[in-house]
């Protein structure tokens, strides 16, 4: 009995100590936690969980990756701290998890929402809110903390496989949308990542090509929309990415990851590797990489040896825990946050439909063809991609939807009556196509690729002309997919001689019946459209507007909501016009495999892609060289018209406004993108862009004769260039002209204003390791 006493005593007392010594994890005791955790607590806590079927997993995987099936990765959970393991799960399109778990019968489909680039076209960001507070509530309420999105890489050239989750060639509007993203996933309490930091601008050989830039194109084009997000947003997280910059891995670049984004831009939230990304452990801990993920035990090992060797210093160690924990803390997993798994889908449908409506680009609309009147009740359906509706890309930007609302049944719920006898030929053509392609059932990556398109189908003249005596109208789609892993080809951006073949074919024998044709582009990325726009009455780029795309497109195509979206991008007339394409690989092989580098007949691109154009990308290209282009950045049309005021600027404080007022002046209600350029002083003799996007706004719906006054606000020091030899942002002082533009080449009035010069010094940072022999003005 005594002893009894003494033992029970004794457990008291332990408890009592450990209660003492072992902190629970809450928001105001970080550093107490840390100084509790171990040395290899910490090293779990900086490498995530692993992945499985992947060596070097650790044990803890299974136990973790059953909280939200399908999710990406998670944090070490550490139960006698009070430390959860927290869910990473991707976007950027929607939530990605498995749709079906084991031995349950519930389904988790999430919300497939329009791709990025559609987002961008709509050029609105209270709606790019919106959308993200919705994809957020999904995160919330299916368990998950982290969302890995968005993803903001620049558009540099068309051919990257991923440009259809990034926005824009320009980092104004990459930058902007991206914050918008943010701000509305994480209204929900939910973290974001911005990704991919940075320069991840092409998908072959992601893991070890090494992007060689200079200072300046870095400052002015691939951090600037990394800079607006992380200052007007505070994403919880930034994702590096894969790919070396100027000879280093991103993961492990301390000039990027703390002198820019920590000491110049403030940032002091987590940053994590992309999956797999970087080599050296310790290197990516000093650089400020906080998190590894998804973490593999070869890394965990690195940790514990450099500290225990010396050559990691374990405050550096301490400082990244630091960050993860913060994170943590903020986290509805941490808060205990009840979530329902049932995230309101049927409001997330409407809110896609309608969202992607807002990004479609009406490209040209002869004749008013668009939208259908009246009469147009009996309508062809052409293009396999018609009967195969593209909601999204493949690879981690993909999501597990519930449905896919086809072409066919959009124009059916507007009451178009389809032409049925079409419908056999394309199941049949489709089918067999399929099996043609059908992928090697021993190819290990086959799964994670876009399938290949099937080549199209070209009904003969009499059958063409018949359908045509049927219909009152002819849609054509044409489709193409792209996704992680893979770059696209040539082939792939140009229209094959069948595709071009059914365009004109349509539109000769609707033609003859004074009946339109409308080519719908189902697409994720620039297209050729120069050698055949001139042929079909009308063109609607309709991007991938994810799972409810057929009824946005109908909608659109009837006129239940008139298209206001316009290109974030150019179209060029052939894919070498731009100046990028010079240091492009476009053998669109497997990326960090590394399959074909032998066989790539630009071998040197796999390894080292020296970014010659330097800053000119896109239309700071098209414009300053005098290119013509297919169809120019920001440009875009609507079943009105609109007219500009005169516009006028006026500065305060260092923030200039210009003011314009913009008239509908045609039948129907509709929106208006409006466009700030700034033309600096001597642009071309200063080696700087004809004019760069400054501002941007979307009016509201404005009915037939009404009128708004548009503002278009922009900081002055948002005019400066990157001095390298000075390593400063320097707005030359002068006579600067702001133009207003309903695209980069519709300049519709514009305003001097005399602009004072400022210096702001930044670091010596990122510099290139050779000499690039860079593209220049003059
Ligand atoms: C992609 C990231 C993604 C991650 C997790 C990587 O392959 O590049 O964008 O978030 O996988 O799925």
């Amino acid at each position: 009995m005594k002893n009894l006493t003494i033992a029970s005593s004794g457990l008291l007392l332990l408890a009592m100590v450990s209660c003492n010594t072992t902190p629970k994890l809450n928001a105001d005791n970080i550093d107490e936690v840390i100084a509790a955790m171990t040395l290899e607590e910490k090293a779990h806590l900086i490498v995530g969980t692993g992945m499985a079927g992947v060596s070097g997993d650790s044990a803890v995987v299974g136990e973790t990756r059953s909280i939200v099936p399908g999710a990406a990765g998670t944090t070490f959970p550490i139960e006698r701290l009070g430390i959860p393991a927290v869910v990473l799960a991707d976007g950027p399109a929607g939530l990605r998890i498995d749709p079906a778990r084991e031995g349950d019968s519930e389904t988790y489909y999430c919300t497939h929402f329009p791709i990025g680039t559609l987002l961008a076209s709509t050029w609105d960001t209270d709606l790019v809110e919106e959308v993200g507070n919705a994809i957020g509530n999904e995160v919330l309420e299916y368990g998950a903390d982290v969302l890995l999105a968005p993803a903001l890489n620049i558009h540099r050239n068309p051919l990257c496989g991923r440009n259809f989750e990034y926005y824009s060639e320009d980092p104004l509007v990459a930058g902007k949308i991206a914050a918008a993203y943010v701000r509305g996933v994480q209204s929900n309490g939910v973290g974001t990542s911005v990704k991919h930091f940075a320069v991840n601008n092409q998908e072959s050989n992601r893991m070890g090509n090494d992007a060689q830039v200079s200072k300046r194109a870095l400052r002015e084009l691939y951090l600037r929309g990394f800079e607006t997000v992380v200052k007007e947003a505070e994403p919880w997280t930034v994702m590096s990415s894969y790919n070396y910059i100027n000879g280093k891995y991103a993961s492990e670049n301390g000039d990027l990851l703390t002198t820019v984004l920590r000491d110049e831009w403030g940032y002091p939230y987590v940053v994590m590797t992309d999956w797999f990304g970087g080599k050296d452990a310790v290197a990516q801990m000093e650089a400020g990489n906080d998190m590894l993920q998804p973490g593999t035990d070869k890394q965990y090992q690195a940790i514990i040896d450099g500290v225990n060797n010396g050559t990691l210093d374990e405050a550096v160690l301490d400082r990244n825990v630091k960050r993860i924990l913060e994170m943590i803390v903020k986290t509805p997993r941490f808060k205990g946050y009840k979530y329902s798994n049932k995230p309101d889908l049927k409001a997330h449908a409407a809110v896609t439909r309608q969202s992607a409506t807002e990004g479609m680009v009406l490209l040209k609309n002869d004749n008013n063809s668009l939208p259908f009147n009246k009469d147009v009740k009996n309508v062809a359906v052409l293009g396999c991609t018609s009967y195969d509706f593209i909601a999204g890309g493949t690879g981690s930007g993909n999501v597990n939807r519930a449905y896919t609302v086809s072409l066919l049944d959009g124009l059916k719920n507007v009451n178009l009556n389809i032409d049925e006898s079409l419908k056999d030929k394309y199941a049949k053509h489709i089918a067999a196509e399929e099996e043609r392609n059908a992928p090697d059932p021993n190819d290990p990556m086959a799964k994670f690729l876009p399938r290949k398109r099937p080549n199209e189908l070209v009904p003969d003249a009499a059958t063409l002309s018949e359908l045509a005596k049927k219909n009152d109208a002819g849609i054509i789609t044409i489709g193409r997919t792209s996704g992680e892993f893979l770059d696209r080809t040539l082939a792939d951006f140009n229209l094959t001689p069948e595709e071009k073949q059914l365009i004109e074919n349509t539109t000769k024998a609707f033609r003859a019946e004074g009946k339109p044709t409308v080519v719908v582009l189902n697409v994720g990325g620039v297209i050729e459209t120069a050698s055949w726009r001139n042929t079909p009455d009308a063109i609607l780029c309709a991007w991938q507007a994810g799972q409810e795309g057929g009824n946005s497109v109908a909608d659109v195509l009837v006129g239940n909501v008139n298209p206001s979206g316009k290109l974030p991008m150019t179209f060029p007339v052939a894919w070498a016009d731009h100046a990028s394409s010079a240091n492009f690989p476009t053998e669109g092989a497997a990326s960090q495999f590394g399959f074909d580098k032998e066989a790539s007949t630009n071998k040197l691109l796999w390894d080292y892609t020296p970014y010659e154009e330097d800053i000119y990308v896109g239309y700071r290209y098209f414009d300053s060289f005098g290119k013509n282009v297919s169809y120019p950045f920001g440009y875009g049309l609507s079943y009105t018209k609109f007219e500009y005021s005169e516009p006028k600027i006026s500065e305060k404080d260092g923030i200039y406004t210009m003011t314009v007022d913009v008239k509908n002046v045609g039948d129907v209600a509709g929106k208006e993108v409006v466009q700030l350029y700034a033309k600096a002083p001597n642009a071309k003799a200063a080696n700087k862009p004809e004019h760069e996007l400054k501002a941007f706004a979307k009016t509201g719906t404005l009915k037939p004769g009404e009128t708004q006054t548009v503002k278009l606000t922009f900081a002055a020091a948002y005019l400066a260039s990157y001095d390298e030899d000075k390593d400063a942002w320097v707005v030359d002082a002068g006579d600067y002209t702001f133009e207003v533009g309903a695209s980069s080449r519709d300049i519709r009035g514009n305003v001097n204003a005399n602009v004072a010069g400022s210096e702001t010094k930044l670091h010596d940072a990122l510099k290139p390791q050779a000499t690039l022999n860079t593209l220049k003005r003059q």
